[in-house]
């Protein structure tokens, strides 16, 4: 019997900030290790972010301090494909043949349009599409022409996108009932992949790290500002030699999912024996966080540098993209009577 190839993972990271310790053990770690699993393709969705950003420099900057992030990360560019939505023409005309296949209701229905839409009407503006683009009311049809040209198999995305990898699958659907004869999409699925301890990371509050808390730590700041951030972590007057509940504190549970289980259990001992002060703790939570991510602020830096090899990477990486979409366009093209 012939081997069954390797089922196709595609993940698109979208250029809109800067990448922050949660996303890096929350997000992009997890999405990395499929590699070993899957045949793995990762692209920056840079034509997403213009539904938001119209800054051009920033457009700019965060599509390469995305590209260097995963590439530090650990992303290998031999192993995998890797490259700039932008840089892929085939998806915009993939994409406008789905959108005729695509009921309107079901963009009516997205999340992102109706969150819009929710917050004009808190709002008190009488007209609830105002301040909504056509880029934010199509932005599933893109997203589900990125995933069925590259004949993706799973999706691995967080849960807030969970709906936009169904609606990949309905309106691949949609098209296979119509040209099915002529034609099939693959019906992608979403995969939320596992973290290393099937947590989410806790921010500096407790609470899960994400941007919309503000309780994130930075992954590229400078080694001191880092310090100092985790220096300002509020912490209560408890005396250093007073005996502490580890799990209350929130500087002790980042530390215990970062470190090494036996740095972690010596530390909770300390602390509840009393004798280990915040300070020290901050301290070496700072030297943990350190350890983890130094050898890849380096590489960050070295890639983000004017004229590194990123570009190049990125270029290459397009090229191999390109070979994937192609067929699968002149396929849909065929089908539909635009050969
Ligand atoms: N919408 C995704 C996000 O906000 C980014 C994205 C764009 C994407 N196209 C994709 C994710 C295709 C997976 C597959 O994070």
């Amino acid at each position: 019997m012939l081997e069954a190839s390797p089922k196709i993972s595609l993940t698109g990271i979208k250029p809109t900030g800067e990448p922050h310790l949660g996303n890096l053990v929350g997000a992009i770690w997890p999405a990395l290790r499929l590699a070993d699993e899957y045949e793995s393709l990762y692209f920056i969705a840079d034509y997403h972010a213009l539904t938001s950003i119209r800054d051009p420099d920033l457009i700019a900057h965060y599509t390469r301090s995305v590209a260097a992030t995963w590439l530090a990360a650990g992303l290998d560019p031999d192993r995998t494909v890797f490259y700039r939505q932008s840089d892929v023409p085939e998806i915009f005309e993939l994409q406008w043949a789905l959108s005729c296949m695509t009921a309107k209701g079901l963009m009516n229905r997205a999340h992102a349009y109706k969150a819009a839409r929710d917050r004009n009407r808190e709002a008190g503006v009488a007209d609830l599409d105002a301040g909504v683009n056509m880029g934010l009311y199509n932005y599933p049809v893109l997203m589900t022409a990125d995933i069925l040209i590259m004949e993706s198999d799973v999706v691995p995305v967080g849960r807030d996108q969970v709906q936009h990898v169904e609606y990949a699958a309905d309106i691949a659907g949609a098209f296979n009932a119509v040209y099915g004869s002529q034609y099939r999409l693959k019906i992608p699925k979403a995969l939320i992949p596992d973290t290393e301890s099937g947590q989410a990371l806790p921010g500096t509050d407790g609470r899960k790290m994400s941007k919309s808390y503000g309780n994130t730590l930075p992954l590229f700041a400078p080694e001191a500002e880092l310090r100092k951030l985790i220096r300002r972590i509020p912490t209560d007057s408890t005396p250093v030699e007073a005996p502490k509940d580890p799990d209350s504190s929130s500087v002790f549970r980042v530390l215990e999912y970062l470190a090494e289980p036996e740095v972690a259990s010596s530390t909770r001992a300390r602390l509840e024996a009393g004798g280990l002060g915040w300070g020290e703790l901050k301290d070496q939570l700072f030297a943990v966080i350190n350890e983890r991510i130094g050898g890849l602020r380096e590489r960050y830096g070295e890639l983000m540098e004017p004229g590194s090899e990123l570009d190049g990477l990125l270029e290459s990486g397009a090229e191999k993209a390109r070979k994937r979409a192609q067929p699968v366009l002149a396929g849909t093209r065929k089908a539909i009577g635009i050969g």
